[in-house]
């Protein structure tokens, strides 16, 4: 699509953000069956049903405005998947995969978080008040979610005994 004004890369954005949302909903069910800690695994379980939300709000603000939120598909976030999977495979020791997994996950939140508060201030300058609003309550969330995911992560190194000491 041609991106000529500040509404145009709103929905450039939310385009961008419908299919990280798509991504990242169906990678989280294999991540959270890799889990060896339970509460992690609860995270990553809820986590989904949170993108699930998130993705309808994006498609009902696209379809407020008439636009099709479909049609794109997020590299970047296809390129931070594909990289934790592959980290994710070499490991061999299920207290690592917990906190591999903390760490992935911490990097897609933060790029979920960054995608949100960026197209939050651009509804919000553009007059789209109540998208703004929508935008940031999501982004809210995925904090929440990241805040949850470090106390988690904080733990397991507390707790860890993984050969090689303390981390
Ligand atoms: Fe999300």
């Amino acid at each position: 699509m041609k991106i000529r004004n500040s509404t145009d890369l709103l929905w450039d954005q939310l385009r961008e953000i419908h299919s990280f949302e798509t991504l990242v909903e169906n990678t989280l069910p294999g991540l959270a069956d890799q889990a060896g800690n339970r509460t992690l695994a609860a995270l990553l379980r809820n986590d989904r049903k949170y993108c699930t939300e998130q993705r309808q709000t994006v498609e009902n603000i696209c379809e407020r405005h008439g636009w099709d939120p479909r049609g794109d598909e997020c590299k970047a976030m296809k390129g931070l998947i594909d990289g934790g999977n592959s980290h994710l495979s070499e490991v061999e020791s299920d207290e690592v995969r917990d906190l591999m997994l903390v760490a992935h996950c911490g990097r897609i939140k933060h790029y979920e978080i960054a995608a949100y508060r960026f197209s939050s201030d651009l509804a919000l300058s553009s007059g789209f008040t109540e998208d703004g609003d929508a935008l940031a309550g999501i982004a809210d969330e995925e904090e929440l979610v990241l805040a949850n995911l470090e106390s988690v992560g904080a733990g397991l190194l507390g707790a860890s005994t993984v050969e090689g000491g303390r981390w």
